[in-house]
This record gives structure tokens, sequence and C-alpha cells, in this order.
């Protein structure tokens, strides 16, 4: 008896754990391929086994891989740039005025070979290759130089393994007032220099290596195979030197993000040599650890912020968690139905005989989900005999591009980076704002994404059929894997170490990557969030909710700037700006890549687009919602130039934040919308605000 109780329990976990497997994701579907005329080629620098698998292509070594891969990236403390088989380091500092905020690059230290062999790659450069890469880190060959540098985010240590014997040598363009070299702990040595422009470098190296000659300008070392370490001292602490150097034997190889529990990411460093791995965390890094070590003091300067010490080679970070729901997170009192709803039965009317004459895959894209949130409202104010027409909207505008049936445009897939492009894309370069080389994939994919995940909802059979489409769609974004046989790279926009995402795509900037409008990138994680629900993908939905989440904190940390604020930025530029217009890697623009720094209310809408239930959450901060207005509402009076009914309903969304009848009366008197907006919108963000004066 006992055994077949045994038994029976046996296969009842069997069809237990059978029916807890997630509903898998479905055979991939693969929209024709195309043979981009556009796409640069990245076996110039990636190594053959690399090229074998999807590639990143909004990543922090992105310019690595562009032109003739020599513009500076930024790996927290430094900015690095390889030219020529050498690797020049800086540690910048910051130039500013009220309208912006940059980290200009100037080379402080150049690590080269004093020699080169007479190597040449297959492509006659001198120049580096990516022989591997992770969501932390890059390494860079210089076959010439012998040279491999580990470039590791957030190292206060610069490594390079020098794989054969080879003289090293640093050079400088300031004239090296003092060098002195001892042994350092475990017998390394250490060599210590100051310059002319005050730093202080210290040099660390895994065996005893002569300084064969010295100039005011150059060390050179003798031949030597092994560990060369570089970092520069910083003066935030008496003890920072003991500490780099009691940190100094244990060096990162390479480092992964692990996305595994609801709202956890984990760091996890590869290393080699003694001792604990010393990283450094940024301020939201900081807001979100959980048991580290922290050597407070231990800090150095960046654009974001302090950074500070940490020791181990793993860490948990995790957001605060964010509602995922169709409808509004509060509910809207009864009430108010019925202004919405004649709202809504003049938008849902006019849907279908306005005729659509766009082409580009943004604003497409808006369309679809501008009509998708109309069918959520009249879920919600009950008002449910308007759905059938805003669902046969949904699919003859979604069908077409699914079925590649569009005329004038459509997703193609392109095998050489691993991605989707647009049809008019894959032959212009500026075409549906550079979608065709991974530009804004997140923005556009995520209004169709968020289109197709509620016509799922309201029309399941619909959803299961075109699952396989809908499917390659979100994971051009938000591919989790890393494995040769998938399609797309991991996380194409989101930056696992800043902890949001980049556009930028396939351009070289002397800034690095950038993003614009955060809101459309929340927009995308939410999105694919809702696209897990829809399929009961728990796995697609925690992953969603989670970038969405960590999405959210880092606008607010580097987007939104507070007045009295968390003192990130200068002065000067806190004072004038109560909201960034675009973050790049090493800069801060007050002006958007469309418009100038003075329509702020252009400046607040794009941080605000498109209004859903997650947009309460961005904007949760009450105090920040009512400084950022009375910021903008100069602007709405601006001399001679139109100031847009469409940008003026988003400055009114977030009025309603702290003064819900103020921004009615403004709303009702609007005379247009935004293409992604509509009145409906608006008045249902309105009525489910639940503050009326604070
Ligand atoms: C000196 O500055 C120039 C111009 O920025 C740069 O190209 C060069 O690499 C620098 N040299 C060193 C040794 O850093
Ligand atoms: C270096 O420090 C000295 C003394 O504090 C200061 O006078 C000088 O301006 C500094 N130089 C630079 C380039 O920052
Ligand atoms: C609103 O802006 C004015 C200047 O335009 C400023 O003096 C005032 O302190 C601001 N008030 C709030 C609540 O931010």
């Amino acid at each position: 008896m006992a055994r077949m109780l045994n038994s029976l329990a046996l296969i009842l976990s069997i069809v237990c754990f059978t029916l807890l497997i997630p509903q898998g994701t479905p055979a991939p579907f693969l929209f024709p391929a195309t043979q981009s005329t556009v796409l640069p080629e990245p076996s110039n620098f990636f190594t053959p086994n690399l090229l074998t698998t999807p590639l990143p292509t909004n990543s922090f070594f992105q310019n690595f891989a562009l032109k003739n891969g020599d513009q500076p990236e930024y790996f927290h403390p430094y900015t690095i740039r390889s030219a020529s088989s050498s690797l020049s380091l800086s540690y910048p500092s910051l130039s500013y005025t009220s309208a912006f905020i940059s980290q200009p690059f100037t080379p402080d230290l150049t690590i080269s070979a004093s020699q080169t062999s007479t190597f040449q790659d297959p492509n006659n450069n001198h120049h580096h290759v990516i022989s591997d890469f992770n969501d932390l880190s890059v390494t860079l060959d210089f076959p010439s130089s012998h040279l491999r540098f580990f470039l590791v985010r957030g190292s206060p240590f610069v490594t390079c393994f020098v794989y054969t014997p080879t003289a090293v040598s640093i050079s400088t363009n300031y004239t090296i007032l003092s060098s002195s070299s001892s042994l350092s702990s475990d017998s390394n040595t250490k060599v210590t220099i100051k310059l002319e422009n005050n730093q202080t470098w210290l040099i660390y190296t895994s065996s005893p290596i002569g300084l064969t000659d010295s100039t005011t300008s150059t060390l050179t070392f003798g031949e030597f195979s092994g560990i060369v370490r570089v970092a520069v001292l910083p003066d935030s602490d008496p003890k920072s030197e003991a500490i780099l150097d009691q940190f100094s034997t244990c060096y990162p190889t390479s480092g992964a993000a692990v996305l595994g529990k609801p709202y956890t990411l984990g760091y996890k460093w590869e290393n080699n040599g003694p001792g604990d791995l010393l990283m450094l965390a940024h301020p939201l890094h900081l807001q979100l650890l959980s048991h580290a070590t922290v050597l407070k003091d231990f800090k150095y300067k960046s654009i974001d912020g302090d950074l500070v010490g940490i020791v181990g080679d793993s860490w948990v970070l995790q957001p605060k968690p964010v509602p995922i729901t169709w409808h509004s997170v509060g509910g809207i009192k009864e009430n108010f139905y019925s202004e919405i709803i004649s709202a809504l039965r003049r938008d849902v009317e006019a849907l279908n005989s306005a005729e659509i004459t766009t082409t580009s895959s943004y604003f497409y894209g808006k369309l679809i989900a501008r009509a998708a949130r109309l069918a959520l409202i009249a879920e919600e104010v009950a008002c449910l005999d308007v759905i059938p027409s805003i669902k046969k909207f949904l699919i003859e505008t979604i069908e077409p591009w699914l079925e590649g049936t569009f005329s004038g445009n459509g997703f193609l897939y392109d095998a050489k980076w691993g991605g989707l492009v647009t049809k008019q894309g894959s032959t212009d370069s500026g075409a549906d704002f550079g979608f065709g080389i991974y530009n804004d994939h997140h923005f556009h994919l995520g209004y169709f994404v968020y289109g197709v995940s509620v016509l799922a909802k309201i029309e399941p059979a619909w959803g299961a059929k075109y699952k396989p489409q809908a499917y390659s769609l979100v994971e051009d974004f938000i591919n989790k894997g890393k494995l040769s046989n998938l399609l797309y790279p991991r996380l194409r926009s989101f930056d696992l170490y800043k902890l949001h995402s980049w556009a930028g795509g396939l351009t070289e900037f002397a800034d690095g990557r950038n993003q614009e409008s955060t809101s459309e990138a929340v927009n995308a994680y939410y999105s694919a969030a809702m696209m897990g629900k829809a399929y009961g993908d728990t796995q697609l939905e925690a992953t969603g909710s989670m970038l969405a989440a960590l999405e959210i904190q880092a606008a607010q940390m580097w987007w939104h700037v507070r007045e009295g604020g968390n003192k990130i930025y200068e002065k000067d530029f806190t004072r004038e700006n109560r909201m960034v217009g675009v973050v790049w890697s090493t800069k801060r623009d007050s002006g958007l890549w469309f418009a100038p720094s003075e329509a702020r209310e252009i400046r607040l809408g794009i941080q605000m687009l498109p209004i859903s239930p997650i947009t309460e959450v961005l904007f949760s901060d009450v105090g920040f919602a009512r400084e950022v207005v009375n910021w903008t509402l100069p602007a709405l009076h601006r001399e001679g130039e139109g100031v847009g009914e469409g940008w003026k309903g988003f400055v009114h969304c977030v009025q309603g934040i702290y003064d819900k009848e103020g921004a009615l009366e403004k709303i009702r008197s609007l005379k247009g919308f935004d293409d992604g907006n509509s009145l409906t919108n608006l008045l249902w963000w309105i009525h489910s605000r639940k503050l009326s004066k604070v």
C-alpha cells in the first residue's frame, strides 16, 4: 500500500511538474531574411567564433566594433580608447555649463608594447580584436603586441595580460614628476608615478619586472609575461592606496549578470589571483544592493555620481517591484465613467474612418498602441460594445506587419548581427529613425508588442495563431539567453551595469551610447511583461517587470533632476534643468535630438509618453511632478513658435498627479493630441488619479 501511495505520489508529482513547466516559447518564427546594404561588417573586430552568434548592437563597447574602432568607451571609472595597438586610459574630469555636462576624453596614460611584432591581422590593420564579451566585460586582444585587456566595468584597475614575453611601456602626455618602485603585498612589483596633472597612478605587476628606461613621459619595462594592473589613486580616503594594494592581486576576467528570481538581478565575476575582488558601485547599485561589504570612503568620481568600493565577486541587486496591470492601478470611480465613455465613443468611431498614411515603424506602432489603450479603457469603464470595432482596427493594422503583407514597409531578419530590421531600414540607415542599424528597437517594438498583447488578451484565438510572430518581436529586444542557436543577442538595449537602456545602435559616437525617451523604454519592458501575461508566460512577465522596474529607477536617478536633488549633477546644471534631454555614456544634454532645450514641454513629454498604467510608477514622486511642471509652464507661453497641443497634454498629465481639477480643466480644452495619445486616454489618466489637491 505504502509503495502504491509512493508511486501514486510520484505520478502526481510528474503530472504537477509537467503542468508547472511554463508554456514553452513556440518554435522560432523567422521574418524573411535580408542582406542589408547599410549594416557595418562585424568581422572587422569580432573573432570568428563570436561571429557565429548574434552580436550586441547597443552595448557599452559598441564603439570598439565600429569604423576604426578607435572612439572611447566608458568603463567606470575610466574612459578607454584603443588605437594603434595601444590602449589609452583617462580618469576623466567633468566639464559643464548650465546646459550640459560632459567628460571629455583626454588620455592620461597609454599602455603599449614597446615593440610590435610583424603580426598582421587579415585586414592588415593594427587594431584590436574583440575575443570575448559578456554582460559586464569585454576582452580586447592586440595580437601584434601580445597584450590582452580584460575590460570589466566598475573595476578600479585596468588589467592587462601579457601572454608572451614582451617589453611593455606606459607613456603619458603629462610630465612624470616622480616614479618609484616598491614591492607590494605578495612581493609583486608596484610602481607609483605622479603626473603633472596631480594624478597618482599605481602600476602593479604579477611578478617583479625591472624598469629599463624612464623618461619624463615614458616608462619602459623589461621583457615580461604576466599581469599588469593600473589604477589611479583616488584622493577620497587616506587609506585608498592601502586598499588598492590589498585588492591588487585578484583580477576579474569577465562579468555576467544573472536574471534569476523575480526582481533579483545577480552579478557574478570570473576572477583569478589570490585575495578578494574589489569593484565599484554607482549610486543606483547602492540603492539596490543587499548584503554587500561597502568601503564607503573609497570613492571615484563619475558623471553618474560617486563610485564606491564593494568587496566580493558576486552582488545581488533588488529593484522595487512594480504593478503590471492591464487597467489603472487604483481604479476609477464610477461617477467619472460617463465623461470617459463619451470621449471613447468618439475616438473609436474615428478609428476606422481615418486613413493611415504613415509607413514608419515608429509612428505606425504608436497608432496601434493608441488603439489598444482604447480597448483596455473600454473594459475598465465597462463600455464593452465598442470593443469589436477596436479589435477590427487592431487586426487590420497588426496582421500585415506579422504576415509581411504591409505595403511600403515590414520586418525582415538580418543574420549578420542577428535581429529584425525594417524593409525601409535595410537600404536606408536613416529610415525609421535608424531601425535598420539597430537604433531605437525597444521603442518601436514596444508599441507593437503592446498592441499585440492587448489583441491577444481580448481575442485569445488570434493571439494563439500569431504567437510565433509575437515572440519574434519581443525577443528581438528582451532575449535572455546567450546560446549559439538563438536568433537575437541578449537584451539588445538594456545595459546590465548602468541598469537602463541605450538607443544609438550601430553608429559611432564620441560620447558613447545615448538614450532620450526613458518612458518609451519603460513602455517596452512593461509591454513585454504584458505579453507574458497575455500568453501565461511567467518568465517573460518576470523579466519584463524587472527591467521595467530598473529602467524606472534609473530614469528617476539620471533623467529626473530634483531641485534639492540627489546631488549627482553639478549645481549650475541642476539649477536650470528638471529633466535631462539625452543621457549619453559620458555626457548629459539639455537639448533633444529633435528639439532645442527651450522646448521644455517636449523635454517633459518625451519622458512621459505613452501614458499607461505604468506611468504612475515612473512619476511616483509627487514632489518632483510639481517641480517639473512648474519648471515647464513658462515654456508653454514661448513667443514666436506654436507650442503643440499634443505636448501640452503630457504636461497636464503630470500636473494631474498633484492637481487633478486644474489639469482636468486644461485637458478638456485641448484642441489636439499626440499621435499616440487620445482624449480618452488623458481623461482615463486624470480620473484614475487619487489625489485632488496635494
Ligand atoms: C597625447 O595626446 C594625443 C591627443 O589627445 C593622443 O592622440 C595621444 O595618444 C596621447 N599620448 C599619450 C601617450 O597618451
Ligand atoms: C595641482 O595641485 C596644485 C596644489 O594643490 C595646484 O596648485 C595645481 O593647480 C594643480 N594642478 C592641476 C593641473 O590640477
Ligand atoms: C516654481 O518656479 C518658480 C520660478 O519659476 C520658483 O521660484 C518656485 O520656487 C517654484 N516652486 C516650486 C514648488 O517648485
